[in-house]
Parts: C-alpha cells; structure tokens; sequence
C-alpha cells in the first residue's frame, strides 16, 4: 500500500458538507396539526348554545345570571336584604325595635298606613316626638334618600308585608315621585306631626 498523500480535491470529497442552520424549525406538519387542533376548539365554543339549560355545571342560564334590575321583573330588589342590613340594627330583625329607644314597625301605622309618609320618613328621615303603637319615641332615625327609588321601594315594601304586617307594596314610582314632591324639605322631618303636614 502507497502511503502518498491524496490530493486535497479527493480529501474534499469524502467529508461531509457543514451543516447549516434550517430558517423553518418547526415542520409543516406540526403547525398544521396546532392550527387544526385550534380550529376545532374555537368552532366548538361557538357551536355550543350558551343561553340554554346545560346537563353540566350548576344548571344556571343566562337569564338566571342577569342582574334582577336589568330584567325589570317584580323583584327589582331584596327588600329584606336591605332591611337586614340598614335597618335592623335599630328597628331589630323582628320588627319591634327597643323599647322606649327605637319604634316598633310590627303594627306600626306609620309603616302598614299612607304609602306615602312612609316614603317621606326613608327619604328624609325624622328627629323629634313621634307616637308609635301609643307610645312616645324621641329619638333620631337618619335619612335614607340616598338609596336608590328601587331599594327604598324594595325595603318599604318590605316592612308593609313581614311579621303580621299586611299592607300592599309600594311601587319605586311612588317613591320617585315622593322624591320630586318633597325635594324642599330641609334636613329630617321634626317629628309625627311635620310628616303629616309634610305629606
Ligand atoms: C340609627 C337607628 C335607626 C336606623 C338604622 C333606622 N331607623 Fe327607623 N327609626 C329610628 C328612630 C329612633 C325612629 C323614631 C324617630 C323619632 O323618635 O323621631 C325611627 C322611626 C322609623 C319609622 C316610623 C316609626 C315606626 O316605628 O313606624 C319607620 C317606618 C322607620 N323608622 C323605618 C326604618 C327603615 C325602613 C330603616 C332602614 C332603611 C330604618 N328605619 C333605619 C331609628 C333608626
């Protein structure tokens, strides 16, 4: 065997060429795949009915989610709720308030009387001597008007319907149009007598 060198052209010829760095790294198929994969889950969200009772989740519909407000029915808003939490510090969950402290509003015709000096007391408020069930309260109770018409409807119509009171609701009309109607009066009213004269 000859130990002479090869020239350098043949040398050339038995190496491989150098690699070189590929411009498109992920293959044709694999985007393919993705993209499909995608289609598929995007068509499948638009295709399944969102407003109808569902076999899966909570069983709750759209309708069932919308804010009572929007919908405009009868239970605009949780009338006791609001009392729970405006009121019933005072007037007590029960209704019969503290004696001599704060008036009753079980049997109270303040509340089961003239929807409208009821309206009159939230959106005012009164300070001064008031008569409840025969007796004399001289307390202060705040003014509510800065609830909306909705919630002194929903609270009002409440405390007409609850703990043997049985007095018809009073719609968030009234109480908007009480609103324009006393929108003069200054500070609370003093006492029974002013919300007589006031209504
Ligand atoms: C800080 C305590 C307090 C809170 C809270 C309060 N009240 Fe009163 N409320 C009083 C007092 C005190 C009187 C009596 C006022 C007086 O003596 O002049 C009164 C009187 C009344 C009256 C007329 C008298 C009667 O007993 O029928 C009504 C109706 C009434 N409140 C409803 C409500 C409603 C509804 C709420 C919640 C939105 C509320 N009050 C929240 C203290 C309160």
């Amino acid at each position: 065997m000859s130990n002479e060198k090869k020239p350098l052209s043949e040398q050339g010829l038995r190496e491989k060429s150098d690699p070189k760095e590929n411009v498109r790294a992920v293959p044709y198929f694999l985007i393919m795949l993705i993209g499909a994969i995608a289609m598929w889950a995007l068509s499948n969200i638009f295709s399944t009915p969102s407003g109808e009772l569902t076999e899966y989740g909570d069983q709750r519909t759209v309708a069932d989610l919308r804010p009572p407000v929007l919908t405009g029915g009868a239970s605009k808003v949780d009338g006791k709720q609001i009392y729970g939490g405006k009121c019933a510090g005072c007037h007590q969950a029960s209704g019969a308030g503290v004696a001599g402290v704060f008036p009753p509003l079980v049997g109270s015709e303040w509340v089961t009387g003239d929807e409208k000096i009821l309206t009159n007391i939230l959106l005012h408020g009164i300070n001064g001597e008031i008569e409840v069930n025969g007796k004399l309260y001289k307390g202060v109770m705040p003014a509510w008007g800065m609830l909306t018409d909705d919630e002194i409807a929903g609270v009002i119509s409440y405390i007409r319907s609850d703990w043997g009171n049985a007095s018809p609701p009073v719609t968030s009309a009234t109480v908007k149009s009480q609103r324009e109607a006393t929108k003069d009066q200054q500070g609370t009213y003093e006492g029974g007598r002013a919300l007589k004269e006031g209504s």
